[in-house]
């Protein structure tokens, strides 16, 4: 896996997993001597944090297209004061989440107009993908189970098992346009044996070339 960089992307439902397994492979490639940043969204930098606080305080009422803006402030935010720079170095980024999110809940979910997020990914992050996606898929009310068990209770929480039902569905339709870039993971089994594949996945893709 000699000069491997650029950004490796998780993605998934509320408690699929995609923290942890971002956290082990970030792990895996320092061991291997790589530099690697890991980062989330919405958040990771100053102003995100704050972004982010106001985007999940469960009390707030926001409207669809507010909510897609203020996503988008904190990764104008992110790319310019993290990503861009650690890029630029050489570093692999590891983000728990992305663009793909947008897409899921914003549009598939929300009901925002597709073309819309993909001119703001046009403006906010030109020319910068994710060279592997992670999906990280599991039943709706499986993954709301294991994230109610960790007592985390946010205005996405909140939502219907509906909504997160599109929301997967948006996911494994992204990946079904993108296999090349976007791979689907069976997040149903343990940590460890997810975590496997994740690398197995990752060596692949990297001695193929991409
Ligand atoms: P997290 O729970 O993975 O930290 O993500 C916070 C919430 O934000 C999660 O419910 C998904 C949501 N989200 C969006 O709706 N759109 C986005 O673009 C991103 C990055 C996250």
């Amino acid at each position: 896996m000699r000069g491997l960089r650029g950004i490796i992307s998780f993605e998934g439902i509320e408690g699929s997993g995609k923290t942890t397994q971002a956290r082990l492979l970030a792990e895996y490639l320092r061991d291997r001597g790589y530099d690697v940043l890991e980062t989330a969204e919405p958040g990771g930098t100053g102003i995100g944090e704050k972004i982010r606080r106001l985007l999940l305080e469960p009390q707030n009422h926001m409207e669809p297209l507010a909510e897609l803006l203020l996503y988008y402030s904190s990764r104008a935010q992110l790319v310019k004061e993290v990503i861009e720079p650690a890029i630029r170095r050489g570093t692999i980024v590891i983000t728990d989440r992305f663009t793909d999110s947008t897409a899921a809940y914003q549009g598939y979910a929300r009901g925002i107009d597709l073309g819309i997020i993909s001119t703001l990914n046009e403006i906010v992050v030109p020319g910068i993908r994710p060279f592997l996606t992670f999906l990280l898929d599991i039943d709706v009310e499986e993954g709301l189970r294991r994230n109610r068990h960790a007592r985390k209770e946010d205005r996405f929480e909140l939502e219907t098992v509906e909504f997160h039902n599109r929301v997967r569905k948006g996911f494994l339709d992204i990946a079904a346009r993108e296999p090349e870039r976007v791979k689907i993971i069976d997040a149903s089994r343990p940590p460890g044996e997810v975590g496997m594949e994740i690398r197995k996945i990752m060596e692949e893709s990297w001695h193929s070339g991409k």
